[in-house]
């Protein structure tokens, strides 16, 4: 376990590190920053955004919530999605989520936890729209691997349909949204193939993969990503 006290002093050591590898890096970056990514993925502390894509400070702008929801009444969310595209101009979002995510798994078990609940609604709300794919026949692990992949794609749709990702495209602006999941057991991060670069490619894209991912549900058994 990490304690705060170490926390610091382990901020200590690599911030002297880094200053002495790089001279003039924290400088340059406290003059601006022009990541061309924003990252939107889960709050775990098993999937730490910037430290599985080995990205530098200064490369991501990230926003992490409890199993990376896109909500459209949700100001964090939007605002951080606003201020990436806006101001920060990125070219990408990634939505990522992660097989194992406890919020995706307590929305597929109906847990009763409190507050959270509220917040988990919108999952079980993706687990009713896509209850053939969830027959309660399969295995637990089987639903919730498909649930985390199907919660990154709605989510990453809820991105394209946000007034400000659709404000950007009516204006020309180069933005693409994608759909990632993370596996905990091994680190690698899997494309879920879908890639929407304006409203028109949205509908047929996301069918695409619902139909793929059905392929390779319905494929050789593998030992299912935890
Ligand atoms: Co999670």
């Amino acid at each position: 376990m990490t304690s705060p006290h170490e926390l610091l002093s382990n901020n200590q050591r690599w911030a002297t590190r880094v200053s002495i590898q790089q001279p003039g890096f924290f400088e340059r970056l406290a003059e601006q920053q022009q990541p061309t990514c924003l990252w939107i993925g889960c709050a775990d502390s098993r999937v730490p955004a910037s430290c599985v894509v080995d990205a530098k400070p200064g490369e991501l702008f990230v926003h992490r919530n409890i199993a990376n929801v896109v909500g459209h009444t949700d100001l964090g969310v939007l605002s951080s999605i606003q201020f990436a595209v806006e101001v920060l101009k990125v070219s990408h979002i990634l939505v990522v989520g992660h097989y194992g995510c406890g919020g995706v798994g307590a929305a597929l078990k109906q847990s009763r936890l409190g507050l959270i609940d509220n917040w988990l609604c919108p999952i079980g709300e993706i687990a009713r729209k896509h209850q053939c794919k969830l027959d309660p026949s399969l295995e637990f692990d089987t639903r919730h691997a498909r649930l985390c992949e199907l919660n990154a794609l709605e989510q990453a749709v809820n991105v394209c349909r946000s007034s400000v990702v659709q404000a950007a495209w009516d204006r020309g602006q180069e933005l693409g949204v994608r759909a990632w999941i993370y596996a905990l057991k091994d680190g690698h991060i899997h494309d879920l193939g879908l890639d929407i670069r304006s409203t028109r490619q949205l509908p047929t894209a996301y069918e695409n993969v619902l139909k793929r991912l059905d392929r390779q549900w319905q494929g050789p058994a593998e030992p299912m990503p935890v």
